[in-house]
């Protein structure tokens, strides 16, 4: 996502900066203070391991803010095991973030953030773990994941893990009532309640979820507004665009899919995937259609603005799906 269209989202613009900031996650917090108040030469590499929208990823760049300061960029490599295609293009790059880096006593490490570690085969992780030991001289690994049984136990042993707790409803409503307050928006209890279930503890879900209905609702948030929102991102919503799409009805078409993505908070690659399996589920799948995805895809990483890219590429289906073809 460009920069311009992430810094309207409330999930950016709220993300907290400093570990003291963040909601719940107290043990977390605790523990990665008492790392940064030793000896963080000796730091070992970190697992974060929990359910979505707990602050996983919010917690590690916190922690490389207080660990290297206003140039924690520098020192920072972050990585998404589901992107980058395979084993082999996360070793070129740590190898790459490695290279000629003398470590300092401001900083004694680079760090690598990996997210979604539990998504690779454990062949993959099997390599990871090597390529954690072939560079540990100059960087520290921050694993993150959803599901701790699905990291192989070479890792584990090898790693200092961090539980993340599902956020209860206190801790979101609270969180969510400063997003208001902020914001000018008025959210009675029961919407926050009515959030708070829908999103099942996620707080990235939750913010989303409530900037789209503030837009939509124009300030004033209703139980009403929530469920309908709701409606909209469901699963189903994909297959509705896609019938939209064969009849020919672009607008609505394109109207329904920028929702389905304020609600989800799902990038334009993450769509053009559920998309992919939709139309591979209802034999929609040909030389034509596949190609226009692989286009989309190749073309969406050197495009800085990906809201156009999708309503091209909803101009370009609606051509190959159109019924009366
Ligand atoms: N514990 C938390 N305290 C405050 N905000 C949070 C917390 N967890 C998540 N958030 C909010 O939700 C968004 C997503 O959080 P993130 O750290 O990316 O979750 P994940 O655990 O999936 O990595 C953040 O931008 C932040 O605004
Ligand atoms: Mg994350």
């Amino acid at each position: 996502m460009s920069e311009r269209v992430a810094s309207m989202l409330w999930i950016e613009k709220y993300r907290p900066r400093r570990l003291d900031d963040v909601i719940n996650q107290e043990e977390v917090i605790l523990g990665l203070k008492n790392l940064l108040a030793g000896n963080v030469v000796e730091m070992p590499h970190l697992l974060f391991a929990g359910p979505p929208g707990t602050g996983k990823t919010t917690i590690a760049l916190a922690f490389a803010r207080e660990l290297y300061g206003d140039h924690w960029r520098d020192y920072v490599l972050e990585l998404n095991a589901s992107d980058e295609r395979g084993i082999n293009v996360i070793r070129e790059k740590v190898k790459i973030f490695a290279q000629y880096f003398t470590p300092t006593e401001e900083a004694p490490f680079k760090i690598v953030i990996l997210d979604e570690a539990d998504m690779m085969t454990s062949e993959a992780q099997t390599a990871l773990r090597r390529i954690m030991e072939v560079n540990a001289r100059v960087t520290r690994f921050i694993l993150i994941c959803n599901y701790l049984n699905r990291i192989i136990s070479p890792i584990q042993s090898r790693t200092a893990i961090f539980r993340f707790k599902r956020l209860s409803f206190e801790d979101v409503k609270s969180y969510l009532e400063m997003i208001c307050r902020n914001e000018g928006v008025d959210c009675p209890e029961e919407v926050l309640k009515k959030i708070y279930d829908v999103s099942l503890g996620d707080m990235r879900r939750a913010i989303n979820l409530l900037q789209s209905a503030a837009t939509v609702g124009g300030g004033k948030i209703t139980v009403e507004l929530i469920d309908n929102l709701v409606g909209k991102a469901s699963p189903e919503a994909i297959s509705k665009i896609i019938d939209m799409l064969r009849m020919g009805n672009f607008e609505s078409a394109r109207s329904l899919l920028y929702d389905f993505m304020s609600v989800t908070g799902l990038d334009a690659g993450e769509v053009i995937r559920l998309i992919y399996s939709e139309l591979l589920s209802r034999n929609l799948l040909n030389a034509e259609t596949a190609e226009i995805l692989a286009d989309f895809e190749y073309r969406l990483q050197f495009s800085l603005n990906p809201e156009i890219q999708i309503t091209a590429l909803l101009a370009k289906l609606i051509g190959a799906l159109s019924v009366g073809k």
